[in-house]
């Protein structure tokens, strides 16, 4: 069902050094910082040939990156992203499965303009798990 690794996503908690890290320690080539409003967050993406890493920074009073933070002071991984074809037939799927869906269960436009869901981190070994159709 799970095609391409789309991104992975990691909390920062100074996004200035963290894009400065990947630019300029690791050599990568990274964007500008996009403000999303409606999901909390501030974001770096880094482009790597095969994926990207997308930096995430708190935007706002109720930013789910916040607690994560306060959680893993230095920053961590947050999720991993995942491309699906359909994400109804994959969401239908996996909670045949017994995956559980985060929210609502219906999906939401994400960071890039398409359709995502997350996945419930103890039914996949504490990792977060992001869907995306693209
Ligand atoms: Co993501």
């Amino acid at each position: 069902m799970i095609g391409k690794l789309n991104h992975i996503a990691i909390a920062v908690p100074d996004l200035e050094t963290a894009t400065a890290t990947y630019r300029d320690t690791l050599g990568a080539a990274v964007s500008m910082p996009l403000d999303l409003a409606e999901h909390g967050v501030t974001t770096v993406f880094v482009d790597l040939p095969n994926t990207r890493i997308e930096l995430l920074h708190p935007l706002g009073e109720s930013s789910p990156i916040q607690s994560f933070l306060e959680r893993h002071p230095d920053g961590g991984i947050h999720h991993m992203c995942f491309e699906v074809d359909d994400i109804i037939v994959a969401r239908d799927q996996l909670i045949s499965e017994g995956a559980r869906v985060l929210g609502n269960g219906e999906p939401r436009i994400g960071a890039h303009g398409k359709p995502v869901l997350f996945l419930h981190p103890k039914d996949f070994f504490g990792s977060l798990i992001e869907i995306e159709q693209v």
